[in-house]
This record gives C-alpha cells, structure tokens and sequence, in this order.
C-alpha cells in the first residue's frame, strides 16, 4: 500500500534510494509545476515531456518513454515522478510498473481530478484503439504527494473536471459529509483544497476494501460506463471533451439507469441533475444521435461479463450496487430520451 503526504511539494526529500531520476511532465506541467519542484531535484533528473492531452495517453507515448529511460540506462533502481494530471499520473505509473518489470515512481498530482481520483488507488494504464485505458496495471507508487498549490494555474473548467470525481464520491460514499459540503452550492465558489482530504478518504476506503477491483472497488465507476463511452467517442470525433465532464453526463444518464432498475428517488435525481447542469454548459447534443455507437463502446467496456453490459447503480444515495445489467432497449432509450444537455 503506497501513502499519501499533504504538504509543500519544495519541502520533499525523497527518503529512499535511488540510482537516477526521471521526471515525466507534459508541456503545461513543464511550465506550470517543474520550476516548484526543488531546484535539488530537478538539477539532477532526466525530464521526460509527453505531449499535453488524452489522445497522448497510447503506447506510442509509453514507448517513446520506455526509450528516454533505456537511453540515460536508467537501471531497476530508477526512480520515476510523475508530475501531472490524470494522464500524466496513468502513463507514468504504467512505464514505471513496465519498464525492467517494475521501477519505483512517485505521483505528484497537479489537476483537481488527480489529487481526488487517479493519483490514489493503484491503478495506472493507457488506452489503445480509442478504448479507454485497455491496457494497465495496478501499481502502487512510493508515495502520492498533495500539494494543492498546483491548482492555481488551472482553469475553470479544468477545476470544474475534477469536481465531476468529487461529486461522485459525494453520491457514493455513506456517509453525508461530502454531499452536505457541495450539494446545490455554485461549485466554483466551494474551496477545493477543503475537500481533497475527505475524497481521499473516501476513494481509499473503498480501494482498501477491494484493491483488485472484484466487488465494492466498481462503485468508483459509478458514472464511468456510459462517461468512458462518450469519452472514447468524443476522442474519436475530434470533439473537445474532458474525462470528468464525459463523466458527468456518464452519471446524469446512470442516475436516470438507477431509478429505472434499482428505483433511485426520482426527486432528488432531478434536483442532483438540476444542479449539475446550473455549474456545467457542455456541449453533447451529438449522444442522442450516437447512441448506437455509444452503447458498443460499453458493450465493450473491461467490467462486462459473458457480453452483459454492466453498471454500477445508486438504489439511494451511498448505497451502490455493482454489476447491474442493463438492457441494449432501455440503454437507447434512455441515451435518445434524454433531454437537452
Ligand atoms: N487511475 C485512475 O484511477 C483514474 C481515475 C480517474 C481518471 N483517470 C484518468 O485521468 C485522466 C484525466 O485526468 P486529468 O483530468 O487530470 O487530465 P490531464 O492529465 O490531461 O490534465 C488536464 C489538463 O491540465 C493540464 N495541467 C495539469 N496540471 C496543471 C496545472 N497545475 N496547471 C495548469 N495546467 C495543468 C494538463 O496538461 C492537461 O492539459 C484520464 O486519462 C482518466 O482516464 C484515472
């Protein structure tokens, strides 16, 4: 089980051995992040610069990485930091836990989205043939370093993106304290570094519970069947959607899913989707007419069993159910009905 340390990332010293460094960024995080690190640390490490974006997150990226180590012969006792966001944090993770079967490496989250989500819980990957994050690993890092300072140079919407994981973690979890925090609140104007710790908590009860992912771990992908979809078809179009905003649209069309098989209450699911969409204008008019190509993405989705397309459901708010089957019929009804986004 790897930790987590909250705290200025200029005060860290690395507590272990090491024989070099290697820092992954991508070209915002070699702009915005590096010169934060310690200047002890940068002066004798490898940068490694991935271009910035999902469509960046592929083998080719992984290769190109596996080489920059093979040509500064970076031996077992390499270590890897990761410095970005979820993409950055998942491709990192994936060479290190490749590259001589297994290097050391560091997480340093820098998006919202990772200091909740990605950068916790082990799992690290790629995606391949536009299907999200085919091929992966779970590999724990050293250490996760939060250090909420990074958030300042992200945008808006990019800290709207992360919010997308936290409102999720606010549905699922049991307790009330996430929900009662942001609920029917103008999410730009909520302290984000406030809530970190508590998602954290969250995420990682879950992930201790069920580290492999074989039950409770796929409450996590509450929104994530339908929201990878649409993801992977926006990367396909060309359209310029983030993870956490396919996702919210992925939890709007699951809570109305919910109600459907599990019977979620239909009140508060519209005050949550009334909420939702007075904080996010994302253009999707495109899903209803995809929704055939939509559903074949999740037809394909890694959680299906037997070609049964699975979700995981809310019967009520922190009560999740995974493997819940949906229909082909009610899953195109329910992308096609839906209103205007
Ligand atoms: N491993 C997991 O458990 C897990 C969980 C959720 C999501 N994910 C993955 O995470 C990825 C999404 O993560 P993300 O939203 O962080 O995306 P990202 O890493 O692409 O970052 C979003 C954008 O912000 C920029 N950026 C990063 N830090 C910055 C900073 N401090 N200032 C300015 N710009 C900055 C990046 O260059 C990028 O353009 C997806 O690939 C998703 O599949 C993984």
């Amino acid at each position: 089980m790897s930790f987590i340390k909250y705290g200025s990332v200029e005060e860290y010293k690395i507590e272990f051995d090491y024989s070099s460094i290697h820092i992954l960024v991508d070209s915002n995080t070699k702009k915005h992040c590096l010169p934060k690190l310690p200047a002890s640390l940068t002066e004798q490490a490898n940068i490694i610069i991935v271009k910035s974006g999902e469509m960046h997150k592929t083998i080719d990226s992984a290769k190109m990485i596996w080489e920059k180590l093979s040509n500064k012969n970076a031996d077992r006792k390499a270590l890897m930091i990761c410095l970005g966001g979820g993409m950055v944090g998942d491709l990192g993770g994936f060479c290190a836990g490749t590259y001589k079967r297994g290097i050391k490496y560091i997480q340093i989250p820098t998006t919202l989205l990772s200091m909740v989500d990605s950068s916790i819980g082990n799992k690290t990957g790629i995606d391949l043939n536009g299907i999200k994050n085919l091929v992966g690993l779970f590999y724990p890092p050293q250490v996760t370093i939060i250090d909420h300072r990074f958030l300042v140079t992200l945008s808006s919407r990019q800290i709207l993106n992360g919010y997308a994981e936290i409102i999720k973690h606010s549905l699922i979890a049991k307790e009330e304290t996430l929900f009662d925090q942001i609920f029917e609140k103008d999410l730009l104007k909520c302290e984000p570094e406030k809530l970190i710790p508590l998602n954290i908590e969250i995420k990682s009860q879950i992930v201790d519970q069920d580290p492999l992912e074989q039950n409770s771990r796929k409450w996590l992908n509450f929104g994530h069947t339908v929201g990878h979809a649409i993801e992977a078809q926006a990367m396909q179009k060309g359209i310029d959607m983030l993870h956490g905003e396919a996702i919210i649209i992925g939890m709007m069309i699951e809570l109305e899913l919910s109600t459907a098989k599990l019977g979620f209450p239909q009140d508060l699911r519209n005050k949550i989707i009334d909420w939702i969409k007075d904080n996010y204008r994302i253009d999707a008019d495109w899903i209803k007419s995809e929704a055939k190509r939509l559903l074949n993405f999740m037809k394909n989705d890694k959680k299906n069993h037997e070609k049964r397309t699975l979700f995981s459901l809310l019967k009520s708010k922190g009560d999740c159910i995974e493997n819940v089957e949906c229909d082909d019929k009610l899953i195109l009804q329910t992308l096609q009905r839906h209103r205007k986004w």
